[in-house]
């Protein structure tokens, strides 16, 4: 295949030159924002008389003749024309002749690649948002459906002390609130329109860049010729906001597997939603949640593979650049699939209500509410908490509970010790007493549905 950059060479292409720089094979998915960009560039070239009206017309109807065909899957893409820029620009040239030529006035592939990932990377964004609050809603749900259950809540994996499983869920809720605001706040710096820098100098040409960016919905164009071909900030952090993202996912499946094991047995899985053995008839394995939690290893090495190729690079395209793409596309696939994999999911899990509260039961959950009884009645923290040390030293050493205690046993740690203890020794006052904002009580994890329901 002739290159449309052969002028200068006297020798055909090495065939392993063109395995090699190739990048059709993964940028090919580019190929609707590609075709919309150069729509918008011509029209701009037209309205600027930079080509003729009839020449507009013709370069726009080939090239939406060409999506037509893509779309249609009677597009065939050649690893010989090097990338989804030159093998649409090559199709529209032998589609409407030499004229088509004309749509690579006043634009390098430099600013035409970055235009192309700000397109599909703002389309991106907005779908994993919806993604995200998707499974903010399943969570919602989740914790509204389930408020009277308490469970354990843990430091250090250690039983610390009774939380209501509604609190626990709405904690991953304010996690990926933040998720969201990240992608929010990256697309903001995604969309700005770069296509007018060229090579990397502008052009001598008088074009209208900030038409283009009309065109093409975006808000800016970018400042800096060098810059905007130079710049993969925005690979950068979109690909870091999605490594916090598998984080927090990662933790919830993990959680989620813990839960549903025979140690914790906290939930069921959904059988739809877990995998068998080849081996043992009896398993039931939490495989989607182990891929979710796995993933995100993907991911940081994604976020690891284009800081790498960035670092060091001198102003201002250079070719190591193109391996932005396949960190960035295996980036997006991956956390869509975890997010719509668990907002799937998540709605079909049994939460044992018995077998969580049973927990609550044993491991002196309530401790700290009984030193913080002893300090209402006036003792300093630090006396509370060394005479509760000594009373669950004392359930330890007989095998007992907290609330096996009687009053006259307990009143032997402490004299302000009254009748009303065993209000703060039960589980669930323990939980309803913690009215402190962002705690746990009832009350509070209502409010916190209802603000996240009704903006109030
Ligand atoms: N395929 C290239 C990339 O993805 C497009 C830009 C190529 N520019 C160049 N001058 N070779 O980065």
């Amino acid at each position: 295949m002739k290159k449309l950059w052969a002028g200068r060479f006297n020798e055909k292409t090495e065939s392993a030159v063109e395995r090699f720089t190739e990048s059709v094979s993964f940028d090919a998915r580019l190929w609707r924002h590609d075709i919309d960009g150069s729509i918008a560039h011509v029209k701009m070239l037209g309205k600027q008389k930079i080509i003729s009206p009839k020449d507009t017309a013709m370069i726009v109807t080939g090239l939406k003749e060409i999506a037509d065909e893509i779309e249609a899957g009677k597009f065939r893409f050649k690893e010989s024309l090097e990338d989804v820029h030159m093998n649409i620009e090559h199709a529209l040239i032998k589609k409407i002749g030499p004229v088509g030529g004309k749509v690579h006035t006043a634009r390098s592939r430099n600013d035409q690649v970055a235009l192309d990932l700000r397109l599909y990377l703002r389309d991106e964004i907005k779908e994993i948002v919806k993604l995200v609050k998707a499974l903010q809603k399943v969570l919602v749900n989740l914790a509204e459906k389930h408020i009277d259950i308490i469970m354990p809540g843990y430091t250090h994996l250690q039983r610390a002390q009774p939380v209501l499983l509604s609190h626990h869920l709405l904690a991953y809720y304010e996690m990926l609130e933040r998720d969201s605001a990240r992608f929010m706040d990256c697309l903001k710096r995604v969309n700005v329109m770069p296509l007018g820098s060229a090579a990397l100098a502008g052009t001598t040409l008088p074009i209208d860049r900030k038409y283009v960016a009309g065109l093409l919905k975006f808000p800016a164009v970018t400042e800096n010729s060098i810059d905007t071909v130079s710049d993969r900030d925005f690979v950068i952090e979109f690909i870091s906001a999605s490594g916090i993202l598998m984080t927090h996912l990662s933790r919830f499946s993990e959680e989620i597997i813990l839960w549903n094991s025979e140690e914790f047995g906290f939930i069921e899985l959904p059988d739809a939603f877990t995998t068998g053995s080849s081996i043992m008839p009896q398993k039931k394995n939490p495989d989607v949640l182990e891929l979710a939690r796995g993933k995100a290893g993907r991911v940081y090495g994604n976020l690891m593979t284009i800081l790498t190729v960035m670092k060091g690079l001198p102003l201002a395209y250079n070719r190591d650049m193109q391996e932005d793409k396949e960190p960035l596309f295996d980036t997006v696939d991956t956390i869509k699939s975890c997010l719509a994999i668990l907002v799937k999911m998540m709605p079909g899990v049994r939460f044992k209500k018995s077998e969580m509260e049973e927990a609550t039961m044993a491991g002196f959950l309530t401790a700290t509410d009984i030193a913080e009884y002893l300090v209402k009645k006036g003792m300093p923290f630090r006396k509370a908490h060394a005479v509760v040390g000594k009373t669950v030293k004392y359930c330890i050493d007989r095998d007992m509970n907290l609330t096996d205690l009687r009053l006259n046993e307990l009143r032997n740690f402490s004299e302000l010790i009254g009748e009303d203890i065993f209000h703060c020794i039960a589980v669930k006052a323990s939980v309803e007493g913690k009215k402190s904002f962002g705690g746990t009580s009832g009350k509070m994890v209502l409010a916190r549905i209802k603000k996240i329901k009704t903006g109030k």
